[in-house]
Formats: C-alpha cells, sequence, structure tokens
C-alpha cells in the first residue's frame, strides 16, 4: 500500500518548526553537536556512503561520492546549495526552506565539516520571497546561538552560510550556471570537466548539492547512514519527497520510501485517480524534462532503476499527470515553448534547434505539417542530444520525442488533417 513515511517533512506542520526553539525542541542540530564533537570529517562523509544517498536534484549522483572529488588543497572550498526549484511541476524543496529551514542549515554545515568548506551558498530561486525569507530569519537565529560563524560550539570549526536570490533563469539550476551566476556574471553553463567540485566557485572546489539532498544529510548524521539505507529500496534509499500535480484528485508534496509501490497504485490509489474521472492517458514522472510514460506503463515500481528500465526517470521527483483530455501534440508544444525560451544561446544545436522544434511542432498543432515534418523533428532532435554544453538541450529533446514515440498518431494525424485543409483551400 502507497503511504508516507515522513523524515523530512516530520515537523513540517508544527508552525513552530521554522524558530530555532522550536527546531532545537525537535533534536535539531544535535547532528551537528555530535558530528562537531565525536566524529572526524572523514567519518562524516563515510556516514553519507553508507546511507547510499543519492542527489535529489535530478541526476541521482551519489553524494559521499561526489564529496570524495573534492580534492586536498590549501584553496578555499565552497558548498553551493541548489535551490533554484524551477524544473516545471517541482515545488518540494520549498517545503523544506519555508517550512523547516533549521534542517538544512544543518545539513548545510555538516556538509561543509565533511569536505572542508568554511562557506556555504544556498542559491535560492527569485520567485521564492517566502523561502529567501524564512530561511534569513533562521541564519539570523543559528548565528546568534552560535551554531553559525566563528568557533560553532565552542569548536574549531568555522562556517558561515549566505543566501543568494537568483534573478529568474531557468538555466541557473544548472550546477555550472548557477555558479557563474554566484559569481556576478550572467548565468552561462561551463564546459565540464573540469567538474565544480575540482574547479568551481572562483576556481576553488566547489560542492553543488540539491536542497533535499542537504536536508537529508542531516537525518543521517543524527540517526545513522545504516538507518536510512534500510529505508527505500537498493538504489533508492531513504525518503523522498514527489510533486504531485495535474489532474489528480488529491495533489501534494508528499514524502515517500521508494520501492514499496508502483506508479499506478501511487496516481489511482494513493492520489485518487484523475479529478474529472476520466481515463487516464500519461505521466510525466520526473518533471517535464523527462519522457513521458503511457497509462498502460504505470505498472513500474516507483524507484530510480525500475523508472529508467522503464524508459523514463525520477528526475527531480515531479511527478505530472495527465488525462485522456490533453493532446499529445500541444503537450510537446508547450514544453518546447518553455525550453527554448529557457536556452541561454551559447550552443548553436540548442539555441536553434529549440526554437526550430517549437516552430515545426506549432506547424503540427496548427494543422500545417507536411509529409515527412514527423521525420524532420526526430532527425533535429536526434542532433540536438549530447551535442551541447549543459544538458537543457535533452530536457526538451527527452520529453519532445517521448510524446511523438508514444502518441505517433496524434502526429500523424495532424499530417493527415493539414493535407485535407491544403486540398480544399
Ligand atoms: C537545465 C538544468 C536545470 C537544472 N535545475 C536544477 C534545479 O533547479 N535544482 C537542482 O537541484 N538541480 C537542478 N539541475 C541539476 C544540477 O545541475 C545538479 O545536477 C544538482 O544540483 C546536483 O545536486 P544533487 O547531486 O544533490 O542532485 C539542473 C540541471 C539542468 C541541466
Ligand atoms: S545546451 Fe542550451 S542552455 Fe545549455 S549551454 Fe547550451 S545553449 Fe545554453
Amino acid at each position: 500500500m502507497t503511504r508516507e513515511t515522513r523524515v523530512m517533512l516530520e515537523y513540517a506542520d508544527d508552525p513552530a518548526q521554522k524558530t530555532l526553539e522550536g527546531y532545537r525542541e525537535n533534536g535539531g542540530y544535535q547532528a551537528l553537536e555530535k558530528a562537531l564533537r565525536e566524529m572526524s570529517p572523514d567519518q562524516v562523509t563515510a556516514e553519507v556512503e553508507t546511507s547510499g544517498l543519492r542527489g535529489r536534484g535530478g541526476a541521482g549522483f551519489p553524494t559521499g561520492r561526489k564529496w570524495r572529488f573534492v580534492p586536498k588543497t590549501d584553496k578555499p572550498k565552497y558548498l553551493a546549495v541548489n535551490a533554484d526549484e524551477s524544473e516545471p511541476g517541482t515545488c518540494k524543496d520549498r517545503q523544506i526552506m519555508e517550512r523547516d529551514p533549521h534542517q538544512l542549515i544543518e545539513g548545510s554545515l555538516l556538509s561543509c565539516y565533511a569536505f572542508g568548506a568554511k562557506t556555504a551558498y544556498i542559491y535560492v530561486r527569485g520567485e521564492y520571497p517566502h523561502s529567501i525569507k524564512a530561511l534569513e530569519d533562521a541564519i539570523d537565529e543559528a548565528r546568534a546561538a552560535n551554531l553559525l560563524g566563528d568557533k560553532i560550539l565552542g569548536t574549531d570549526f568555522c562556517c558561515d552560510v549566505w543566501v543568494h536570490p537568483g534573478a529568474g533563469a531557468y538555466i541557473c539550476g544548472e550546477e555550472t550556471a548557477l555558479l557563474t551566476s554566484l559569481e556576478g556574471n550572467r548565468g552561462y553553463p561551463r564546459i565540464r570537466p573540469p567538474f565544480p567540485a575540482v574547479e568551481g566557485l572562483w576556481h576553488c572546489p566547489t560542492i553543488v548539492n540539491n536542497v533535499e539532498t542537504i536536508a537529508c544529510v542531516t537525518h543521517i548524521i543524527k540517526r545513522g547512514g545504516e538507518w536510512f539505507s534500510k529505508l527505500g529500496c537498493e538504489g533508492s534509499t531513504g525518503t523522498r519527497l514527489f510533486c504531485v500535480s495535474g489532474h489528480v484528485k488529491r495533489p501534494g508534496v508528499y514524502e515517500f520510501e521508494c520501492g514499496k509501490f508502483t506508479l499506478r497504485e501511487l496516481i489511482e490509489g494513493f492520489c485518487g485517480g484523475t479529478l474529472s474521472g476520466r481515463p487516464l492517458k500519461g505521466v510525466m514522472p520526473g518533471g517535464s524534462s523527462m519522457p513521458v510514460l503511457r497509462a498502460d506503463e504505470l505498472d513500474v515500481t516507483f524507484d530510480i532503476e525500475s523508472v529508467q528500465k522503464a524508459g523514463s526517470s525520477l528526475g527531480s521527483g515531479a511527478i505530472m499527470v495527465f488525462d485522456d483530455s490533453v493532446g499529445a501534440v500541444g503537450a510537446a508544444v508547450n514544453i518546447a515553448e518553455f525550453y527554448s525560451h529557457e536556452s541561454c544561446g551559447q550552443c548553436t544545436p540548442c539555441r536553434e534547434g529549440s526554437d526550430w522544434v517549437r516552430r515545426m511542432l506549432l506547424q503540427f498543432a496548427a494543422q500545417d505539417a507536411r509529409d515527412g515534418d514527423l521525420d524532420l523533428l526526430m532527425d533535429v532532435t536526434d542532433k540536438m542530444d549530447g551535442t551541447t554544453i549543459c544538458a537543457l538541450a535533452e530536457a526538451l529533446v527527452w520529453p519532445v520525442q517521448s510524446f511523438v514515440r508514444k502518441f505517433r498518431s496524434e502526429f500523424e494525424a495532424a499530417v493527415r488533417e493539414s493535407a485535407v485543409g491544403t486540398a480544399t483551400q
């Protein structure tokens, strides 16, 4: 049966949890005390490795392994917490920032301690004023209580956390664009390697992790990596926040252990099925940049590996549901409009290709497409895949190609209708 397991959201419904006093009453900052007094930085990293924690920002990279890439050097090291949360359908990080901000601050301090950073920046989506305010208030309280700054809790550990608002560009959620933006420049992604862990902010080692990833670190150190690894399933340990949106009776942000139920059980059972009562048509299980699954493909166990085998991804945890009132061509147009608008324009295949794709799809929608246009569309998208600096191009290509492959008859019908329209003119 699908049910929630609340770890990160355990106290989220209590308004006092936002304050330092309320957070401490529920065991807050015990993990930091424990780490600073009883654990070496290496032991903190080892605990995160034991937990099996994988990044919650989209790619699912193992967090402990990423931290191990930080070179042993005298250069300053940084943590950049990715709170840009711009992927359509994704609204989970704000639950942490607005309802339980201290767990993010505590996780940031623990992470900095683990890989030797003295500064953490939380790069928050500019359209999230409530998140920015909640974090700034929590940081002020923590600083006044010597949980931030010099000689934290009387130890030799010194660390500060700063909030940096973004300015509304989707691309600044891409980790290297985020760093360029933090440095005060236009948010252009950078070619990798070098990866940020080796050369990030101001050419210094920088770890970029998502808000939810860092929040998990707090619980891993508090309750142990072993405990975390037993939640969920192999390859998808712990709990994850999922944002269910679209045509369901019970949309919302929920916290689940992966591997315990199927996508169908989640949508038709836990979320009550479609709001309209109409048949389900499809689901994008990981945000708008991931391939769509058709209604007949939802009997897949809900974890990273199983959803990958089914041809999609859990991505950023945004589950977008639509019933059969949605046309595949229109959905593809929507996606292409968004990503072509957000392309930063550095790479030709993305800058030109995304606009080509958008305009071609608009022709399908306007029943102004010709024989061969579907092949041309697939050809253009193929040429965008894997030929660009960052993955924004794929964020357009994968869902658009999946809509064509899975609902091909609707695109073919648009071509046929176009021919009828031309003949009667
Ligand atoms: C175009 C684009 C947008 C992205 N937007 C976000 C975002 O808003 N938030 C986020 O955490 N990761 C985002 N990512 C993923 C980050 O680049 C990076 O993988 C992530 O922050 C790493 O953190 P994690 O290891 O904790 O998942 C985006 C990636 C791309 C290609
Ligand atoms: S893929 Fe697109 S968004 Fe990414 S760097 Fe190239 S042009 Fe910019």
